[in-house]
């Protein structure tokens, strides 16, 4: 697929996928999520790439929500759809066996926030804005908002940010850990690099075997949870990577990862 709205690059393990739709802060279109979708499925059959860096292209947006001239003319029924869509996209990148990283650049508003809950961590410029503003619209956020939000941050303050529809600064939005770090603009996309290069270093089963077993607990209690810990601990041992990554280190060496999902 050719895409329009989006750029993917891959290279070194990393997979580098950008919001592109700058004229338009980058705003989620039907046509922008259909290629999202695309890239999504390209990079889960890459057994290359083990980790992804989401961000936007222009100075001024990660992604500045849902296109706002797409929601106006939707039917109830046709606005079900479009909420469906996005969460179900959403809910891919979620799933994404690999890490992915948010490198977000500037607005990370409504649909746009979104994606960026649905990443494993987020990294921001200082000029970088987040905020779930639909209730300013007259709605209420649509692609997991409500759900992410409060489970990343705790219902109290979600419901402080849904409720005003208030814009955050980077540092207001690391305060409450919706962001892990934030960097000047131009250091932004190195910053994720980096981080991005180290994990890209580790073993792909082990990688995904970890974020799976968080991804799950997360959702499950305490004794359920370990008990998940468990099989993965036990599945991971028995990898080429663990045999590499555990002889390496009694030979005094540095581990080469070059194992898949598979061995
Ligand atoms: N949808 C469609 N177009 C958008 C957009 C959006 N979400 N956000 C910005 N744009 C467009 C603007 O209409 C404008 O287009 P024109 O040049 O053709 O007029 C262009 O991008 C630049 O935007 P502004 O001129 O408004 O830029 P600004 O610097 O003055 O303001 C902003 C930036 C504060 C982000 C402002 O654009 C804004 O408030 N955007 C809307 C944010 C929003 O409400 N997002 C939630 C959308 S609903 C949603 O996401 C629901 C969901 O959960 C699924």
């Amino acid at each position: 697929m050719a895409y329009t709205s989006i750029e993917l690059t891959c290279g070194e393990g990393i997979a580098t996928l950008t919001f592109n739709r700058p004229k338009a802060l980058n705003a989620l279109n039907t046509i922008l999520l259909e290629e999202f979708a695309d890239a999504l499925e390209s990079i889960k059959k890459d057994e290359s790439i083990r980790v992804l860096i989401l961000t936007g292209s222009g100075e001024k947006a990660f992604v500045a929500g849902a296109d706002i001239t797409e929601i106006v003319t939707l039917t109830p029924l046709g606005a079900k759809k479009f909420a469906q869509r996005g969460q179900d996209v959403i809910g891919r990148l979620q799933a994404l066996a690999i890490p992915a990283i948010a490198a977000v650049n500037g607005y990370a508003l409504g649909g746009g926030c979104e994606m960026a809950l649905a990443c494993d961590f987020i990294y921001a410029s200082d000029k970088a804005i987040f905020g779930l503003p639909e209730i300013s619209l007259g709605v209420i956020p649509g692609f997991g908002g409500t759900q992410r939000l409060p489970r990343l941050i705790g219902a109290n303050r979600a419901k402080e940010m849904i409720f005003t529809g208030k814009h955050l600064t980077a540092v207001e939005a690391k305060e409450i850990g919706l962001v892990n770090k934030i960097f000047a603009p131009e250091e932004l996309m190195a910053a994720a690099n980096e981080t991005a290069k180290l994990i890209a270093g580790k073993g792909k089963a082990s990688l995904c075997a970890a974020k799976q077993t968080l991804n799950q607990g997360l959702n499950a209690d305490l004794v359920t949870g370990l008990a998940i810990e468990r099989d993965a601990f036990a599945l991971c041992l028995a990898s080429q990577d663990a045999k590499e990554g555990t002889g390496a280190f009694l030979e005094k060496r540095k581990p080469v990862f070059a194992g898949g999902l598979n061995d």
